[in-house]
């Protein structure tokens, strides 16, 4: 065991990430207090002030000793679950067979040795019939409507057959000073083109040959193809659907909303849709005036503050003192009919109103459909949803019409964690869904459907969640049937949000206000990844275990833990962010935000057997970008990442770029690549 030493104080108020990331993708929310200021009774409360006396603040080992567990696997979770977690087949690492790259700070993507990438889709292409060709300096609302939008995020595939995919690619947020050249827009236009390079994109790919590599099949002959973006009319779906907080001049039924804001991650249903997460909604809403009283309470607790990008200049319904309403239209998770192109997208609002990191649907052992969220604040929560019906097998059209309105009705849960103590050398403990509501009867007391749906923050405020450092994409592992939960950072923890079981790194500030001595902790800068096992493995289950199966960060920093592994042997990690699952049930883990000193990346780790927890460094990201996707085919090592905001970097402008990633333009164009095996191997060669 080494010993806690001194660790510097690092300024972490903004991660690695730049102040223009903060401004045009969260709004600056750090400048902001944390919107959750509930006063809620903690759970870990008893114990949070135990593990401060004496794991936090006692300068002892006792906080590293807190993070050791017993062999792989070893955690009580998995014990308690053996039976459950058979496993198809051996998850060792040495399957994936490529050799982890090193941390670095290229403007390129790093590959393994042996591996090579395409650039499948960058920001600018044609992607339906008749798009006009990308020409930063000519650009409009319409050109950029048919072509594939800005800092893509999610990536959804869904297979049509052994040679041709769709991908579902979320367009997140816009930066216009890397997306514009300077003199050659106004101010209206630059926010009306942004608003089309938000929201979704639909591709059809197909192989390029029996290299694993996959290219975009031509716009004018993909019939699937389509744009989703901040015009594109959707429909509420649910029981808060016309709900009339939802009712705003140009919808005055409140059942049709003018396009999608800040798509983040989201996950693929095995009916064929997309599920895509509204996240940071609460940036794009400006006000002329004064904020009605009203929604006051609501607003704050959305950080929705009237400081938004100026839309309200080009459509008045993003001015708050105009159209009150409006902010309660976003903020859901949006389901979109891949197999359609001219499907109405649908908002689900059975699925409730957050900053919906996004949603990852399984299907549990009676059938039914169940979602697993995040909420992506400092000290917000988890959620799970559960289908009051069964899902159909089958692609014919009564399956499909059933199988579409699975999301719209059953039970809505929020997650408590509640630590068994630390004395056991493990972070781990039990913990309930605690529901919130279902489709026809609130569980909040004094609380209709509608509102616990519409302010889903300030009703499960009500029932005592824990509040998660970040939690982001939260999903099940489709071979043992466990479900991990990404916790990104968090400074603000141990001084916004007392330490628990679950949440256990204080910052450092926790230390100077309580007037402890600073050789304990760094705080929680470089994230989690929680482990979690539902009651007999089943998704529909209201109780679970959980263990903290990664605490990221350098190997060789006393905190961390790497699932048991030995330390000496496995790649820095810091600031998990998306999850996705190979077909061995190993876990992919994208970053955003690395704390040391290298480019974002891409990981691999398995989860079981001897080599649990041997975290391994697949891809770094060039300049400024963090890695999002991420999606990995089935059949081979295919692995499809967004690359998402290269170059965005403090003082960068489009004619002053910090990267020029993908290397095809004097300019960084965000992009979908696909990095695979070499065939042959001898003939191999690195692409970085
Ligand atoms: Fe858009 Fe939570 O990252
Ligand atoms: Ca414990
Ligand atoms: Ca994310």
């Amino acid at each position: 065991m080494s010993e806690l030493r001194l660790l510097p104080i690092i300024e972490n108020r903004h991660g690695n990430r730049s102040m223009m990331t903060c401004k045009f993708r969260c709004n600056n929310a750090c400048d902001h207090p944390e919107p959750n200021q509930s006063g809620n009774p903690y759970i870990g409360d008893v114990l949070a002030s135990a593990i401060s006396r004496r794991a936090m603040l006692s300068g002892s080992a006792a906080g590293a000793a807190a993070l050791v567990v017993t062999g792989a696997g070893g955690s009580s979770a998995a014990a308690a679950t053996s039976g459950a977690a058979a496993l198809r087949r051996p998850a060792r690492i040495s399957e994936l067979a490529f050799s982890p790259v090193a941390p670095n700070k290229r403007d390129n993507i790093t590959v393994p040795q042996g591996f090579r990438y395409d650039v499948v889709a960058r920001w600018g292409d044609p992607v339906v019939a008749g798009a006009r060709r990308f020409n930063p300096y000519r650009q409009s609302p319409e050109s950029q409507a048919g072509q594939f939008g800005y800092n893509c995020d999610y990536v959804g595939f869904l297979s049509l057959d052994d040679d041709r995919a769709l991908l579902a690619v979320n367009h997140e947020y816009t930066d216009e000073v890397l997306m514009f050249p300077e003199g050659y827009y106004d101010e209206d236009e630059i926010k009306r083109i942004a608003m089309q390079a938000h929201g979704m994109s639909v591709i059809e790919i197909r192989r390029r040959g029996r290299d694993g590599g996959w290219k975009q099949v031509k716009a004018r002959q993909a019939r699937s193809n389509r744009r989703i973006t901040v015009t594109t009319p959707m429909h509420f779906t649910g029981p808060a659907a016309g709900d009339a907080r939802l009712r705003t001049r140009a919808d005055q039924r409140g059942r049709v909303v003018l396009g999608s804001l800040n798509n983040c991650a989201g996950g693929m249903t095995p009916w064929g849709t997309a599920l895509s997460g509204e996240e940071n909604f609460n940036g794009y809403f400006d006000k002329s005036g004064e904020i009605d009283p009203r929604y006051a309470a609501s607003y704050a607790r959305y950080g929705i503050a009237g400081t938004g990008r100026g839309w309200a200049d080009v459509d008045d319904r993003f001015d708050l003192s105009v159209e009150p309403h409006e902010p309660f239209r976003f903020g859901y998770i949006v389901e979109v009919d891949l197999m359609d192109p001219d499907s109405t997208p649908r908002k689900l609002t059975m699925l409730g109103r957050l900053k919906h990191e996004g949603a990852t649907c399984s299907i549990s052992r009676d059938g039914r459909a169940v979602v697993y969220m995040g909420d992506d604040e400092k000290g917000d929560y988890v959620y799970k949803f559960v289908s009051r019906d069964k899902f159909k097998r089958g692609r014919g059209p009564a399956a499909r019409r059933h199988n579409l309105r699975l999301l719209d009705a059953g039970t809505l849960y929020v997650a408590r964690f509640t630590g068994d103590g630390t004395e056991d050398g493990v972070f781990d403990g039990s913990g309930f869904w605690i529901p919130l509501t279902n489709d026809r009867e609130s569980y909040v007391d004094g609380w209709s459907v509608a509102d616990v749906l519409i302010n889903t923050r300030l009703a499960a405020d009500q029932v005592a969640p824990t509040r998660m450092d970040r939690p982001e994409d939260v999903e099940r592992n489709p071979v043992t049937g466990k479900v991990y939960c990404a916790l990104t950072n968090n400074d603000g923890r141990g001084t916004k949000q007392p330490v628990d079981e679950a949440n256990p790194l204080a910052s450092s500030m926790t230390r100077s206000a309580l007037g402890a001595p600073l050789e304990s902790k760094s705080g929680n800068r470089n994230g989690y990844v929680l482990e979690l096992t539902e009651t007999n493995n089943d998704g529909e289950a209201e109780s679970f275990r959980w263990n903290l199966f990664l605490v990221c960060g350098d190997p060789e920093a006393p905190e961390t833990y790497f699932g048991g592994f030995p330390k000496d042997q496995v790649s820095p990690i810091s600031c998990p962010d998306n999850v996705a699952f190979d077909n061995l049930g190993n876990l992919w883990i994208s970053t955003d935000g690395n704390q040391l000193g290298s480019n974002d990346g891409m990981f691999a780790v398995p989860t079981e057997g001897s080599d649990r927890g041997r975290v391994q460094q697949f891809l770094t990201v060039p300049l400024g970008a963090e890695t999002c996707g991420p999606y990995v085919t089935r059949d081979d090592l295919s692995v499809f990442v967004a690359v998402q905001h290269p170059g965005e970097i403090d003082g960068a402008t489009f004619e002053n770029p910090a990267s020029t990633w993908p290397h095809s333009d004097p300019f960084p164009r965000p992009s979908v690549v696909c990095a695979y095996r070499s065939a042959p191997r001898d003939k191999q060669d690195e692409q970085s």
